[in-house]
């Protein structure tokens, strides 16, 4: 048994996420934490909301409340339906937490005492009708690279260049709208990354079964000039975590904040130490989970991410635990994400395209989109969402493959046998081999999940489940039970044990089919079949079942378009509830 601490990139507060933020971290990383759990490792499975930063702001004013109050409500969202796609955390936490406010001071009071930050007097943008400075997104204007005049402060959502808001042209205040800005001396603390180049090259080579989206982006930024420039870790803002070193005050700072992606990627320990708070468990119970010097050096630490959030994981976050000079864990494998495209073009959350996680649990259960979200996971390139797709994939494997399988086997042997295992004979050649090929076939499955590699893992168990509709195809008890009725009822006896191995194998894709088909077949918490041979007796002559409901209904074309036309984002046609800026 291992020790495996796995996080997912927390994600923003403002607003609700759609479908390509989804599968580009929360789930995989979900996919992931229970395959271990299902082969019986200790998993630690961390999510939050990364709360800080202008976007929260925003959103809070146009929504005329609090920004804590915004938070708070947001969270709530965002919990509640991260549990409707179940998502298996052990914690989901809140970078705004007292923890995370305590660690973030204690990691920069660190990162100074040993020399790794720098004050820096520079100008910043002024707004004068707003009397306050405009760091990121609370300036907009003219990108100097691409033309585009909507860019915002630190991003360039059209060619996505990094940004500095002091780089638009024809600036204005987002705020008030304001183009009275000037610019005025400020005092902000840097982070001297540079210094940290050939550890950070050194750690990276080590790294080397990190996949190649991930090394590659990381060994780009280590390369670039850009990427390793001193980066400021503190803004002009009321919301964040007040700049302190340590317990103490920082002279100089005073009303100034740490920047969002400093404080982020530490309520990854954070919000494990907010898990033993509410666990009540004490300081070692998180402390082993993370510090190499109380138990945490046999820990296997892997991250989920999209590509975007990689250089943030590779180059700063490590930085700050390096500088630190404390014994913390870093991350020992990076798993990231290509973009998940709508149907010809971006899931835009501004512009309300795509589908969003609330709007997806409506019309359909989770399994559905776990199912082909997984499947088609952006892991090697982008790929693409589009309807018709969705809804083949959907009505092929989840009903016509699995679902059929299973109803075949349970509604025939409930008519011929009864609501009970029959008792057949020993196995011809034929059925010790379908049971070899079965064993084959789900070692090549734990393969993959190992080596998260999760369309293979996908493909590998849609091929499970038509090996069953096949074996049942082949065998045809409905014909043989006439002359050789033993030989059918042993048929029947290797299917229903296989609709049990399944059931376990398909947990940590559709947790919910899993657990609809454990209960009809009376069983708890079946283990992992370490010997799938054996796995095909487990459920012995005369085990009771109950013929489980329509597991997956099948979408018609008159659905598919309807919601084609509903999620196209065009004008009116999916309102926003709750949503981002
Ligand atoms: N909120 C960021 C995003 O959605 C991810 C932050 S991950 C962490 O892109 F490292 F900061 F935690
Ligand atoms: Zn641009």
């Amino acid at each position: 048994m291992a020790r495996i601490l796995i996080t997912s990139a927390i994600p923003y507060i403002n607003g609700i996420k759609h479908l390509g933020n989804l599968v580009g971290s929360q789930l995989p990383a979900d996919l992931f934490a229970r395959y271990l759990r299902l082969r019986g490792h200790e998993v630690m499975f961390i999510c939050a909301t990364d709360e800080h930063g202008t976007p929260a702001e925003i959103a809070a004013q146009r929504d005329g409340v609090g920004v804590r109050e915004y938070c708070d409500r947001m969270y709530e969202i965002q919990h509640h339906l991260g549990t409707g796609f179940r998502l298996s955390f052990d914690h989901f936490g809140r970078s705004s937490s007292d923890r995370n406010r305590q660690l973030t001071q204690h990691f920069a009071g660190r990162l100074a005492d040993n020399g790794h930050i720098s004050e820096v007097r520079e100008q910043q943008l002024f707004s004068v009708a707003d009397n306050r400075f405009l760091p990121d997104r609370y300036v907009r204007g003219t990108c100097p690279n691409c033309g585009y005049e909507q860019a915002r402060g630190d991003q360039c959502e059209n060619c996505t260049k990094q940004l500095n808001p002091t780089e638009l042209i024809n600036p204005r205040s987002e705020i008030s709208g304001s183009t009275e800005l000037e610019m005025r001396w400020t005092t902000h603390l840097f982070l001297r990354q540079s210094k940290f180049r050939n550890r950070l090259e050194e750690w990276i080579d080590s790294c080397d079964g990190w996949p190649i989206l991930t090394s590659s982006i990381a060994r780009k930024w280590l390369r670039d000039g850009d990427g390793l420039q001193d980066r400021g870790i503190t803004r002009d803002l009321d919301w964040g975590i007040p700049v302190r070193r340590g317990n103490k005050d920082w002279p100089g700072m005073e009303g100034k904040v740490f920047y969002v992606w400093f404080d982020a990627p530490i309520e990854y320990i954070s919000a494990t130490a907010e898990w033993a708070d509410a666990n009540e468990l004490d300081e070692a119970a998180w402390q082993r989970w993370w510090r190499t010097d109380l138990g945490a050096d046999d820990v296997r630490y892997v991250q989920f991410m999209g590509k975007d959030n990689v250089p943030f994981h590779t180059l700063s976050f490590p930085v700050t635990i390096m500088g630190s000079g404390e014994p913390w864990k870093l991350v020992d494998h990076i798993k990231s994400f290509n973009f998940l495209n709508y149907d010809g073009g971006q899931f835009s959350t501004s512009l309300r395209r795509g589908v969003f996680m609330d709007q997806a649990l409506d019309i359909l259960p989770p399994d559905y989109w776990r199912w082909w979200l997984l499947s088609h996971a952006p892991e090697h390139s982008d790929s693409e969402f589009t309807w018709n797709n969705f809804v083949a994939s959907v009505n092929k494997d989840l009903a016509d493959v699995l679902g059929n399988f299973v109803r075949r086997v349970t509604k025939f042997c409930s008519a011929r046998f009864g609501n009970e295992v029959p008792q057949g004979g020993d196995w011809s050649s034929e059925q010790s081999q379908f049971a070899a090929e079965l064993a084959e076939n789900v070692r090549r499955y734990a393969t993959h999940m190992e080596d998260i590699e999760i369309r293979k893992a996908a493909q590998q168990l849609r091929l499970i489940w038509a090996s069953g509709n096949e074996y049942l195809q082949t065998a045809a008890p409905w014909t043989s039970v006439k002359e050789d009725p033993a030989r059918a009822a042993t048929d029947i006896s290797i299917c229903m044990n296989l609709i049990r191995l399944i059931a376990v194998i398909s947990e940590p894709f559709i947790p919910d089919f899993s657990s609809a088909i454990i209960k009809s077949l009376r069983l708890r918490s079946p283990a992992w079949p370490d010997d799938p041979e054996a796995a095909l007796s487990a459920m012995t002559p005369g085990h009771e079942f109950d013929v489980p409901d329509l597991l997956f209904r099948k979408i018609s074309d008159e659905e598919c378009n309807e919601w084609q036309m509903r999620f196209s984002g065009e004008a009116g046609s999916n309102p926003p509830p709750n949503n981002d800026v």
